[in-house]
């Protein structure tokens, strides 16, 4: 498969109606880094939903998995996504892994914006990504998981993506770039 696909759908600048760049992936792909680059780069506001989950409810990602379940945190994640895809200036946004499993939000993503996959190898996902923190589904096996987890979304992110792109022999400076050269 070619690094890049269906460049052209991304081509151009933002439209009133798709106005955002919208980057979606598995944990550890490098959304939030490589968004809030692209952001600076493009001036434009960086919105990252498991940021905007924390600040609405006031609780963190893993506190919502604790104490409500996964259910309660995707719901919330639905809202947040939803909200910040309706504003109109032209934002960059970071969708958590987890975005493309609701029928609604990948609908919305592909209504409001340009949708980028970053894909990498779960061996790669691994050592980028960690246990701990904000990502509790990945305490336990996070290689078993990330693996279980590919196999059940790859679909969901192809369908909903304009473009992929393979970053695992890339730095985040050189997938800004990447992106760039695909939306300019
Ligand atoms: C999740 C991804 C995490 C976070 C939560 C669940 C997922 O965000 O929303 O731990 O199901 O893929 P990142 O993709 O930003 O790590």
């Amino acid at each position: 498969m070619p690094r890049t696909r269906v460049a052209d759908e991304v081509g151009g600048s933002a439209t009133a109606d798709r106005p955002h760049l919208i980057l979606v992936g598995m944990m550890g792909s490098g959304k939030t880094t490589v968004g809030r680059r692209l952001a600076a780069v493009l001036d434009r506001p960086f919105r990252d939903s498991d940021e905007l989950v924390e600040s609405r409810t006031g609780h963190t990602v893993r506190e919502i998995f604790e104490r409500e379940g996964e259910e309660a945190f995707r719901r919330e994640e639905a809202a947040v996504l939803a909200a910040s895809l309706a504003e109109d200036e032209p934002a960059v946004v970071a969708a958590a892994g987890g975005t493309v499993l609701r029928p609604e939000n990948r609908s919305c993503m592909r209504t409001r914006g340009r949708v980028v996959w970053l894909r990498a190898p779960t061996d790669v996902l691994v050592a980028r990504a960690g246990a701990g923190g904000h990502r509790p589904l990945l305490d336990g096996d996070p290689g078993g998981v990330l693996e279980e987890m590919a196999t059940a979304r790859g679909e969901l992110y192809r369908e909903t993506a304009d473009l992929v792109l393979d970053v695992d022999a890339l730095d985040p400076d050189e997938v800004v770039t990447r992106i760039l050269e695909a939306i300019r």
